[in-house]
């Protein structure tokens, strides 16, 4: 698909000292039907006027993105989800009491203002309002939810700093905001409240655990667990998060896994790949002449879930032609960070 060039503005924006002046101008640009790359605290975002079914059209456009993959909508307030969906259920409310704004994302049956261009022609929406000044600041000021999928071509890693925003998207987008790094690192859980018993269609940043204990019963989408089924979230089916290398990933004992990816370093480099290995504090030392690149302590998966869309495109920025992982324990946000980075390798997953 041709996609005009666009003069892209890259605009510093601090979340600790918004620029008012500046806020307002981006926003001007989203109520004109442009589309504005912004940061949350998970990922960076692509945002356009949710209202607006062109505008949204662009996003799709810029990104490579499947037309039957749906959008999440922003807010700023919850005056803003009167205009999104109809009802707020109870157990929706529990939610939004206790983590919101944050990394969760809540589908719910949409208001008929929303385009079908945003819900992918579902009568569903998911909603998130995101724990970030500069993302708040912007729908603020925009005074129209924003909608927006992660700000990166599709099927690369999501960005977690304007820098891999630039690299997919300058010259296809009006704006870059540039707000640092983000924290958190992996896309919102999204949670599915439209079936009885609410169902998690993709892990993310708010664990399965503390979903629990604000809902009690929660079912997890099988589909999750079982990649050869088609999934119910439709932006799980793609390909996804993958670099421009070819990745492995190696789970199981981690003293198994250590002597294992080893093994299979020495068998691509002997048949003359470039490879590296994606290794963790506690056993960089181990892979001795191998390049490695470290996601961080094991003893804190919040810092290796952080790091690891920025890691993965490191090993592209050096030119890796293979890439084998270590593998981590699915615990917490270790259910979001494993369910990335296994299809980040296509399910290229052995097990030792
Ligand atoms: O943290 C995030 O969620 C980031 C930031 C920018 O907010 N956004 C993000 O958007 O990851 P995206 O488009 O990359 O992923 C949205 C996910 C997809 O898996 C999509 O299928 C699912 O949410 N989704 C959106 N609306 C849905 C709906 N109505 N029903 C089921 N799944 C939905
Ligand atoms: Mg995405």
């Amino acid at each position: 698909m041709h996609v005009p060039h666009r003069q892209t503005e890259l605009v510093k924006i601090n979340p600790e000292n918004i620029d008012q002046k500046m806020i307002k101008h981006l926003a001007e640009i989203v109520r004109a039907g442009g589309v504005v790359a912004f940061p949350t605290e998970t990922v960076y975002g692509l945002g356009a006027n949710a209202f607006d079914a062109l505008a949204i059209r662009k996003i799709f456009q810029a990104k490579g993105r499947p037309a039957d993959n749906p959008l999440i909508v922003h807010i700023s307030d919850m005056d803003m989800m009167a205009q999104v969906t109809a009802q707020v259920p109870e157990k929706a409310q529990k939610l939004i009491a206790a983590f919101w704004p944050g990394p969760l994302t809540i589908v719910l049956p949409k208001s008929p203002k929303i385009p079908g261009e945003v819900t992918a022609g579902l009568d569903t929406v998911g909603i998130r309002m995101p724990d970030h000044n500069v993302a708040l600041a912007l729908i603020a000021a925009a005074g129209v939810p924003i909608a927006a999928p992660s700000a990166n071509i599709s099927g690369k890693p999501s960005t977690t700093s304007a820098k891999h925003v630039a690299q997919d998207l300058a010259g296809k987008v009006e704006a870059i905001i540039d707000g640092g790094q983000t924290k958190v690192g992996l896309e919102s859980t999204v949670i599915d409240l439209t079936t009885e018993i609410p169902t998690v269609l993709r892990p993310g940043g708010i664990s399965i655990e503390e979903l629990e204990r604000v809902l009690g019963e929660i079912k997890y989408d099988l589909n999750l667990l079982n990649p050869e089924q088609a999934p119910r979230s439709p932006g799980m089916k793609y390909t996804h998060y993958a670099p421009d290398a070819e990745l492995f990933v190696v789970e199981g004992e981690l003293v198994k896994s250590q002597a294992k990816i080893k093994e299979l370093a020495d068998l691509y480099r002997l048949q003359g790949k470039k490879v590296a290995i994606l290794a963790s504090d506690e056993t960089a030392n181990y892979y001795n002449d191998h390049e490695i690149i470290s996601v961080g302590s094991r003893k804190n998966l919040n810092q290796v879930a952080a790091k690891l869309f920025d890691t993965l495109r490191k090993f592209d920025e050096r030119g890796i032609e293979v890439i084998i992982s270590e593998g981590f324990a699915t615990k917490g946000i270790g259910v979001a960070l494993m369910n990335r980075l296994r299809k980040a390798a296509g399910f290229h997953i052995i097990k030792v």
